[in-house]
């Protein structure tokens, strides 16, 4: 296989005086969707945040396109070329959509480019483009997500990290965030992604990686972790289709 664009090497991270990573092992390698599963609690988005500088590792390593990353202030992360959608679909709600997108493009001092960049992200996703104008917090939960994803995109990043993108949505919503999400993997680009809606998540995912209480529990690909009885007992809840 390829070099990993993203390693996490025994990573242990806490709050305060409160560990709650143990040593995390990770790899994203380019063009896959790799999923992290787990339940409420498990550390999945500790993981995400040491990785993008919002929390602060105290051992292991985080290498990036072959750089250590696990010391770099956050502020340095996107130029590296990670783009982020936070929980919750974060969007400025008294922004419009195209001044949201905008935001997501503070590095690109050339106006020209960042144009391109936001026409980019309406061929993407056209539905931004009908509701530019609008604001942002007019949108619905959906369009939000999208709008959170086309902001990460602005700087074309190599790798893109999602944190619970369905959390939330509405059924329809929710397909179309995953339609998306395979979209962009059959453009090329990389994908990690951590979500709680695991049997989802698994069904698109090339790799997986289940944590429990901030530990590996179980890294397969994501058709194997969706056959593992044992996956689906603690993960999926039960043997049916979750
Ligand atoms: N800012 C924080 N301060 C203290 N504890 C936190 C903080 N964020 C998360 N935790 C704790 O770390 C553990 C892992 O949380 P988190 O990474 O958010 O899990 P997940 O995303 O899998 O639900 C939980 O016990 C949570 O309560
Ligand atoms: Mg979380």
């Amino acid at each position: 296989m390829t070099e990993p664009l993203l390693a996490i090497r025994g990573l242990e991270t806490a709050y305060g005086a409160v560990q709650v990573l143990f040593g995390v092992e990770l790899d994203v390698h380019p063009g896959e969707i790799v999923a992290v599963i787990g339940p409420n609690g498990a550390g999945k988005s500790t993981v995400i945040k040491t990785v993008i500088g919002l929390a602060r590792s105290s051992k292991g390593s985080i290498r990036f396109a072959g750089e250590e990353i696990s010391r770099m202030a956050p502020h340095r992360i996107p130029a590296l070329g990670i783009g982020y959608v936070p929980q919750g679909r974060i969007v400025f709600a008294r922004m419009t959509v195209e001044d949201n997108l905008e935001m997501g493009a503070f590095l690109i001092g050339e106006r020209a480019r960042r144009r391109r960049a936001v026409d980019a992200v309406f061929a993407q996703f056209p539905r931004l483009h009908e509701r530019r104008a609008q604001l942002a917090g007019s949108l619905s939960g959906g369009e939000q997500q999208m709008l959170a994803i086309g902001r990460a995109l602005m700087l074309d990043p190599r790798l893109v990290i999602l944190d619970e993108p369905s959390l939330g949505l509405s059924p329809k919503y929710v397909d179309l965030i995953f339609e998306q999400l395979v979209d962009l993997k059959r453009q090329g680009r990389t994908l990690l992604m951590v979500e709680q809606n695991a049997a989802r998540a698994l069904e698109l995912a090339d790799r997986g990686y289940a944590l429990e209480l901030g530990r590996n529990r179980y890294s397969d690909s994501g058709a194997a972790l969706l056959a593992n009885p044992e996956v689906r007992r603690m993960y999926l809840g039960g043997a049916g289709r979750a």
